[in-house]
């Protein structure tokens, strides 16, 4: 069954006609209204008495070290209550090395700098001394006039030399594989009847969430409240405790909502701990709201990377050989490896295949995590060389993919949970009218527009974590589900509140969820897709058990057959509640062993989200310009809870796809690692004008291996998209671009150039 995604009425009655359930049905989001008008408040949108307001001071140079700090003017400077440099900064516990199983979460310190308790600076934009102010204007001001001398040390900070030079193979871990070997792929390839074997590049991209990062520190004793901008609350809490030395349960974190993270919010970097130490250094409360520079300099962003697709097949055009090596970097102080050759291992039937992950130190900001990390990179190298390929063969791009569908893991022959690519493409083909397109480049113009035709597979992992969930029946009808999990604009509540709903038979209206809170029950981190899946599974089980014991309630108070109110009101109870999991020190143990059950037992399937990516592109023959003209997202993510929700989140990461197709880049000096983009108006993410109407439909069949056939989507979206475009501008122009972003000058310079 193919599902378009329809304008969700708002007439909230009609989602229940003629069916018993509210999932699958396109509900306005619970948290729409407060946000439209208003009344949700972000982290840097709490008051407090005596709120103070701080900024941060960064390094100007690469490498070296702090010979001389002089906060005279600073200090003098009307309204500013501390001047903080490593000289007189209260002294914290250094970033221990992040656990992954303790944590169930990724990298918890951006990176592994002591900020303010060392002379040693690692990058250009490291904070080095952070004012506090009675206003925020004054707090800024008073960071321009800290005067700072520097002992310079050399420094690395060029990637594309240093990926050609001193790239090493990056190590594997539970999570990351380095490389993966299946037969001969170098030989293969080296006897193909046709191949390709080309290099492809990206740059590095920022996340640039609306909403900058922010916090505001409060102090009561010992104990530490923090409103944030976090995709990962007990993480945050967990690291936040040891930096400062006190028991975690003495760190609530506060995130009710999140304007965006995009990956960039799942770390705790420099801001955080510095409005912390800030406030527990002032004695008042502390509010570090980030200029769009600050976080551009001081949140890690996507890698660089450089990528080798090699790809062989006989004339049939099915794959003998595929060979994807990758390097990407990592900052000499932390990072995060994207798994760039995933999709090269998962997608495609071959008898020899070939990936490897390699890494290069570069004395620049430790990168992080870009929505779709790995899969959106992946995707373009791999995606684009099938097209080359495809014309290399005289074979339709997407028979190609069709010809090498597999039927079980290319890597490891496990089998799928689900896999409709073939029915994606076939639907997607036919709702965009592929068979109008002429295969010929160069072939389809409309006046002065050379118009191109592009596809991509989209493709990301699907992954599921634990979360401790706890739901409660009042005797008045209402429910309330408690999950400590986060809301950066997906819906997540208004999911929940659908399957909490149906799971106990009551309405939609009448179940309450809340989140963002560490004194919650511990929920997962936002991140990897996997948020949806995962609280689902404990709402589903937590409901479960309220389920039975009603039932056992409605025997002895004989109202079975009646709602859970009556149920309660005849037992003389106010409420009756379950809970999944348990936030004790045994029941965080239990946790993390029912955390790697799962997940092994998700291993035994491969499992991932997938779908086509169909763009028409017209590009102006005279200056190289690339407009998007149409886009279709077809996609098969199994059951889809929310049409309405589940719609937002595919357009948008398809937005962020064409953001890095067409425009997005960070620029940094070879010269001296400074970013020359940290801010929106030299970094550039598409507007509305960039964007066509954004057609997204998908299959809608359950993944049986997954809580109601679910499957998370929140980054699926992006990938494949770079690579439409790419494919379509080649079908438009006829010139190849294996580098992003797809400026106007590389459509027109060089020997290709567009012909008038
Ligand atoms: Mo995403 S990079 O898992 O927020």
């Amino acid at each position: 069954m193919t599902t378009t995604a329809q304008p969700a009425s708002n007439d909230r009655t009609e989602n229940h006609e003629g069916t018993s359930g509210v999932v699958g049905r396109p509900l306005d989001r619970v948290d729409g209204m407060a946000k439209t008008t208003g009344a949700a408040r972000f982290a840097a949108e709490f008051g407090y008495a005596g709120l103070t307001h701080a900024a941060l001071v960064h390094a100007t140079v690469a490498r070296g070290r702090i010979t001389e700090i002089d906060t005279t003017a600073a200090d003098a400077l009307p309204g500013v209550i501390a001047v903080l440099t490593h000289r007189n900064a209260p002294k914290l516990r250094p970033p221990r090395r992040p656990n992954i199983i303790r944590d169930l979460g990724p990298d918890v310190s951006g990176t592994n700098v002591n900020y303010l308790n060392t002379d040693e600076v690692h990058w250009d934009g490291q904070p080095i001394a952070v004012v506090v102010a009675e206003t925020s204007a004054a707090a800024q001001e008073a960071a321009g006039l800290v005067r700072v001398v520097y002992a310079q040390l050399p420094f690395t900070v060029d990637f594309a030399v240093e990926a050609t030079t001193h790239a090493k193979p990056a190590k594997g871990d539970l999570t990351f594989r380095g490389g993966a070997k299946k037969g001969k792929a170098e030989a293969a390839l080296a006897a193909a009847a046709v191949s390709v074997d080309r290099h492809f590049t990206t740059p590095p991209l920022q996340q640039n969430a609306i909403e900058p990062h922010a916090t505001i520190a409060v102090w009561e004793g010992d104990r530490l409240t923090l409103h944030d901008t976090t995709q990962s609350i007990r993480a945050m809490r967990a690291h936040i405790a040891w930096r400062f030395a006190v028991p975690v349960t003495n760190v609530r974190v506060v995130s009710p909502f999140v304007g965006g993270g995009f990956g960039g919010k799942f770390g705790v970097w420099p801001g955080t701990v510095l409005a912390a130490l800030a406030a527990r250094s002032v004695g008042r409360p502390v509010r570090l709201a980030l200029t769009r520079q600050a976080v551009n300099r001081t949140v890690g962003g996507r890698t660089a990377s450089t990528n080798r697709v090699a790809l062989g097949a006989d004339i049939d055009g099915k794959l003998t050989a595929i060979v994807h090596t990758s390097v990407t970097r990592l900052g000499r102080v932390g990072g995060t490896l994207e798994q760039t050759t995933a999709p090269a291992r998962h997608l495609y039937r071959t008898p020899n295949l070939l990936t490897q992950q390699n890494v290069v130190e570069l004395d620049l900001l430790a990168n992080s995590w870009l929505r779709a990390p790995g899969e959106a990179i992946g995707t373009f190298a791999l995606e684009s060389a099938m097209d080359e390929l495809a014309y290399e063969l005289g074979i339709d791009p997407i028979e190609l993919r069709m010809r090498n569908e597999p039927d079980t893991d290319p890597l490891d022959g496990k089998r799928f949970s689900q896999r409709m690519l073939r029915e994606a493409f076939a639907v997607g083909a036919e709702r965009f009218g592929w068979s109008e397109r002429t295969p010929e480049p160069r072939s389809m113009r409309d006046g002065r527009w050379l118009v191109g035709i592009g596809v991509a597979t989209a493709f990301h992992s699907a992954l599921r974590m634990t979360a401790n969930v706890t739901v409660r029946v009042a005797a008045d009808g209402s429910v309330v589900v408690r999950c400590g999990f986060h809301e950066m604009g997906m819906g997540g509540a208004t999911a929940q509140a659908q399957i909490a709903a149906d799971a106990l038979g009551v309405a939609f209206e009448a179940v309450k969820v809340e989140y963002g809170d560490s004194n919650l029950p511990r929920g997962p981190m936002a991140g990897q897709s996997n948020q949806t899946a995962t609280v689902a599974t404990s709402v589903l089980a937590a409901c479960d058990e309220l389920n039975q014991k009603l039932h056992t309630l409605a025997r002895r108070t004989s109202t079975v057959g009646e709602t859970p109110a009556a149920t309660l009101a005849a037992a003389g109870r106010p409420y009756i509640e379950a809970s999944v999991g348990s936030d004790t020190r045994l029941g965080k143990v239990a946790g993390q062993a029912k955390f790697l059950s799962t997940f092994l037992r998700d291993q035994r399937w491969s499992k991932a989200a997938r779908g086509a990516q169909f763009c028409e592109v017209r590009v102006d023959a005279d200056t190289g310009e690339v407009r998007i003209s149409r886009w279709l997202g077809m996609f098969d993510v199994g059951r889809i809870i929310n049409p309405k929700t589940a719609a937002s989140q595919l357009r948008g990461a398809i937005v962020m796809g064409i953001g890095m197709a067409l425009s997005e880049q960070t620029l940094v000096d070879p010269r001296n690692g400074r970013t020359m983009s940290a801010g929106l108006d030299s970094y550039y993410v598409p507007v509305q004008a960039d964007i066509p109407p954004i057609d997204v439909a998908w299959l809608d069949e359950p993944d049986k291996t997954m809580p109601l056939g679910l499957v998370g989507l929140g980054e699926v979206g992006m990938t494949g998209v770079a690579a439409a475009i790419a494919n379509a501008v080649f079908h438009a122009t006829g010139k190849r671009i294996r580098d992003l972003p797809i400026t106007l000058d590389a459509v027109v310079d060089g020997e290709t150039a567009i012909p008038r």
